[in-house]
């Protein structure tokens, strides 16, 4: 039974609350670092002409993903339950309506949309783990690292298997409960990374390279900019930061009510922000020094990471770390995906944990043999936006994702009281005042321009 409690803000969370402001802070850094950041970003900043690009992408990180992380936190640990419940109770409770479900509703299939091709994704970074343990990107040129990349992706029960197994890994953390593993992975997992990413730009400073890639991530030429790259931009600040789908809500009905908001809201944007630049500053300088091409799509950081592995002092070991932390980020930001579905399931149809992660997870790696696919046997199908995975990631990042932010921010910024936000983000200040500027005025208002430009 659910003890509604309407009218009290400050009702307990109905599974308990993170040890403490740190892990809070961690367990959203180790949602937003991820494939989003290392894998993803280059490869879209590259797609979409680099410096204009990635100028947008700041911009919309700052002005609209900052105030939506905020109103995401503050709603999440209003309610204190899924983000589907949440939405409806705290719509009742301001008086307007139960009917704000349907945005968490949005993000639970958003989440379950999205994983289904992210965990095709983390399978490549284990099965790169094999092959660097292996050791065949030892002194590889860049035509022998494109080949393996194509037999590996070519290959669909390769890819099926890889995709398999980390959605078991993901079942089964999630199984368990939020809290436990969860803080110590990320504890380790974000400062080794950092510390891996600044060896590899050490190495991509001496390519010799390095000027073209820091003039292709940062000399805008806004010739290159159309209104479809603005919305990629938009949507990769919403995907990077794992936002708009009802992630960082759940996380927040676990929050201890004396943790700053916006102070954690700063260190997960800085973080995540910080480590994709710095995948950028190391991957450009390799594409530029191996002849490649900076729009080569997905495979991208899987042709260009290894080529420097190859050719450094203890490569084998450095790029079985490396591909090793990259899939425990895509473990922890999967973990994210899957939470408001579970959560869900679990306070809605009264399931345990583990039942509730079994049926979500197991729907998922069934959807995600679309993307499996999508590389091999099905890599002519296209329509639309290109193959079934181009579709999905389209789909979820550039619509499901700003949609459900531009709700977030309407909800957060126009349907709750003033006393109601000025409570949980500690005060009438100029912080909050900034807040309510940003999230009634800014972020709408400009997702709304980035969606009617791009889909017109
Ligand atoms: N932010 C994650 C990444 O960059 C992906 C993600 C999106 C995770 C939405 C949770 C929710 O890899």
């Amino acid at each position: 039974m659910q003890n509604d409690q309407a009218g009290d803000a400050k009702r307990t969370s109905l599974h308990g609350h993170w040890s403490s402001r740190m892990a809070f802070i961690l367990a959203v850094t180790g949602s937003a670092v991820g494939l989003g950041n290392i894998w993803k970003f280059p490869y879209i900043a590259g797609q979409n002409g680099g410096g204009a690009f990635v100028l947008v992408y700041l911009i919309c990180v700052v002005a609209i993903g900052m105030p939506v992380m905020m109103s995401e936190i503050l709603i999440g640990r209003r309610g204190r339950r899924n983000p589907v419940a949440t939405m409806e109770l705290l719509g009742k409770e301001e008086g307007s309506s139960g009917h704000w479900r349907w945005v968490g509703g949005m993000g639970v299939i958003a989440g379950i949309l999205i994983l289904s091709y992210y965990s095709v994704v983390a399978g490549w970074t284990l099965a790169y783990v094999v092959k660097s343990v292996s050791g065949v990107f030892v002194g590889a040129n860049a035509d022998v690292v494109g080949a393996q990349f194509a037999d590996f992706v070519g290959n669909w029960k390769a890819v099926g298997l890889s995709h398999t197994v980390f959605m078991g890994l993901t079942i089964f953390v999630v199984a368990r409960g939020v809290e436990r593993g969860l803080e110590q992975a990320v504890k380790f997992m974000v400062p080794a990374l950092l510390i891996l990413m600044l060896m590899l730009l050490g190495y991509s400073i001496n390519s010799g390279y390095f000027g073209e890639g820091v003039a292709f991530l940062f000399t805008p030429d806004f010739e290159k900019l159309t209104w479809n790259s603005v919305l990629v931009a938009l949507g990769q600040a919403f995907f990077s930061l794992s936002i708009g789908m009802g992630a960082i809500m759940a996380y927040g009905a676990y929050l201890p009510e004396d943790t700053s908001i916006t102070g954690a809201t700063a260190a997960v944007v800085t973080a995540d922000t910080g480590i994709a630049i710095l995948a950028g500053l190391a991957i450009f300088p390799l594409v530029f020094a191996n002849g490649l091409s900076p729009d080569s799509g997905p495979g991208l950081v899987f042709q260009t990471l290894p080529l420097a592995f190859g050719q450094m002092a203890g490569g084998v070991f450095f790029a079985t770390l490396f591909f090793v932390l990259l899939a425990f980020a895509a473990w922890t930001s999967a973990i994210g995906l899957m939470e408001p579905a579970v959560a869900w399931l679990v306070e809605h149809y009264n399931r345990t944990r583990a039942q509730a992660s079994v049926m979500i997870g197991g729907l998922i790696w069934a959807l995600g043999f679309g993307s499996v696919l999508s590389f091999n046997v099905l890599a002519e199908t296209k329509f639309l936006a290109g193959t079934i995975f181009d579709n999905i990631e389209y789909l979820t990042s550039n619509f499901m994702l700003p949609l459900g932010g531009l709700l977030i921010t309407v909800f957060a910024g126009w349907v709750m009281c003033r006393n109601s936000t000025a409570d949980e983000l500690g005060g009438s200040g100029a912080t909050y005042k900034a807040w309510r500027v940003l999230a009634r005025f800014v972020a709408p208002i400009g997702i709304l321009i980035v969606l009617i430009n791009a889909v017109t």
